[in-house]
């Protein structure tokens, strides 16, 4: 970039609002010049996408359930760790960035029907910055936030990860 960019000057430069999961985002696309796809909650776009950052400030995107497949697409910042517990219990956990040669991924499909988190890790930046490419669309009908007592009743196997990435009171 031209400058060294603060969490504040992304936030700006790319008009981005809260997220309910924390971090901040805004849609950039939705396929609204395309017919809708009949899915099971009702018609989608067959694709939208957003930009999601997290910051230092939000450094968690806390555990949420999407009924859609999604691809993460990182671009700026400092990297970002994933914390995906599939349906038969298995956690995952990868991280995205820019540094490919350590193993980094510079882009992530999260299926449908899990559970994911997300976590800035520390770096020089103090934010990093992803897309990510919702197909069918984005729907908060289609959305879950994880109820913290929920998800560890469901997989105590995972306390401790729950624990850190869904709020006290959720
Ligand atoms: N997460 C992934 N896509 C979206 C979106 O379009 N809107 C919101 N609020 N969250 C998302």
């Amino acid at each position: 970039m031209s400058q060294q960019a603060s969490a504040g000057d992304v936030i700006r430069a790319l008009e981005l609002q809260p997220h309910v999961e924390g971090g901040y985002f805004r849609r950039t696309f939705q396929a609204d010049q395309r017919a809708t796809l009949e899915t099971a909650g009702g018609p989608r776009y067959l694709m939208t996408s957003i930009y999601y950052l997290l910051t230092e400030q939000s450094p968690v995107g806390q555990f949420h359930f999407n009924q859609s497949d999604i691809l993460h697409f990182f671009h700026l910042g400092d990297p970002v760790e994933y914390s995906l517990i599939f349906a038969d219990g298995s956690l995952q956990t990868l991280i995205m960035g820019s540094d490919i040669l350590a193993g980094q991924q510079l882009q992530l499909h999260v299926p449908g029907g899990i559970w994911k988190a997300s976590r800035l890790l520390d770096g020089p930046d103090g934010f990093g910055l992803i897309s990510e490419a919702v197909s069918p669309g984005f729907d908060f009908a289609d959305m879950q936030i994880g109820d913290r007592r929920k998800l560890i009743a469901q997989y105590p196997q995972h306390q401790a990860v729950i624990e850190q990435l869904t709020r006290a009171d959720g």
